[in-house]
Parts: structure tokens; C-alpha cells; sequence
């Protein structure tokens, strides 16, 4: 799993938790990777997950079939391209806080602060989200 702008990690160590692996963070702010891999040695989960210090826009997500984002409302446009022109048929999306401005979610889970949308990724539809 990828979380596209991990912050201090929480949601790469909750799903490392969950089984997801490998779990993998990309984050710009230099102090929030290194507080996130503090808190993943004091986990004991060092050695497998993994944050990088990158822009998640130049990284690629061909290989990826679980995605969380909670990211600005402005940038979540721009992101659903790419979404779109990247993810793997069978991919899960997961965006927090806000919703994606144009997918249909499969499931909405939790109220306020703690919304949760979820989106799949279906084939034959190059990487367009559609509701089951
Ligand atoms: C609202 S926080 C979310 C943190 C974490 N995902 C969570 O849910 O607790 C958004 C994070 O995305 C990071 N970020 C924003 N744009 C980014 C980019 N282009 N590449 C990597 N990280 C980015 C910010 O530095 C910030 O830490």
C-alpha cells in the first residue's frame, strides 16, 4: 500500500498493521520522514515499511492496489488523473477528509473529521472508478 503525503506515518503503520506489505509512505517534509521512521523503530517495524522523502506526483503507481491520500481539496482534481492513467484494474483508493470531486465511492465509512471514501478500481475502464 501507498499513503501519498504519509505526514508523520500513522496510516502506513496502521495498515502495515492490517497485513497490507509492503507499506510505503512518500512525504516531502524531511522532519515528518524522519519522525515517521522514529515512530515505525519504536513499532519494531522498521525493517518493512518504508517512507520516502518524494513527490508523490513523480512517482509512479502502476504497481500499486492500495492508495490513501488526505490531501487539499484543490489538489484532489489533479490527482484523480492520475489516479486514473496509473492504478491497476482491482486498485483501492481510499481518500480521507475529502472525497475525490468526480468518482462514485463503494463504500463511505464514518462521520465529520473521520470521513472515510473508498473507490475501486474496475477493469476494461482504464483506471475510471465506477460505483458497484
Ligand atoms: C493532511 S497531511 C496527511 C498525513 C497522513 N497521510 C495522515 O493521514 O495522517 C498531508 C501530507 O501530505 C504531504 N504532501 C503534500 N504534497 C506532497 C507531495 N507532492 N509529495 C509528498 N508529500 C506531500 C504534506 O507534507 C503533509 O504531510
Amino acid at each position: 500500500m501507498v499513503d501519498l503525503g504519509s505526514g508523520d506515518g500513522r496510516i502506513v503503520l496502521a495498515a502495515h498493521r492490517c497485513g497490507l506489505r509492503p507499506a510505503v509512505g512518500y512525504e516531502l517534509n524531511p522532519w515528518l520522514v524522519g519522525l515517521a521512521r522514529l515512530l515505525a523503530w519504536r513499532a519494531g517495524c522498521a525493517r518493512s515499511i518504508c517512507y520516502r522523502r518524494e513527490d508523490f506526483w513523480k512517482v509512479s503507481l502502476r504497481d500499486c492496489y492500495n492508495v490513501s491520500v488526505f490531501l487539499a481539496p484543490s489538489v484532489l482534481p489533479m490527482l484523480e488523473k492520475k489516479l486514473q492513467a496509473e492504478l491497476p484494474a482491482g486498485a483501492r483508493v481510499v481518500s480521507g477528509r475529502f472525497p475525490l470531486p468526480t468518482w462514485q465511492p463503494v463504500t463511505v465509512v464514518g462521520e465529520g473529521l473521520d470521513r472515510v471514501w473508498a473507490y475501486d478500481i474496475h477493469g476494461g475502464l482504464a483506471g475510471e472508478a465506477v460505483s458497484s
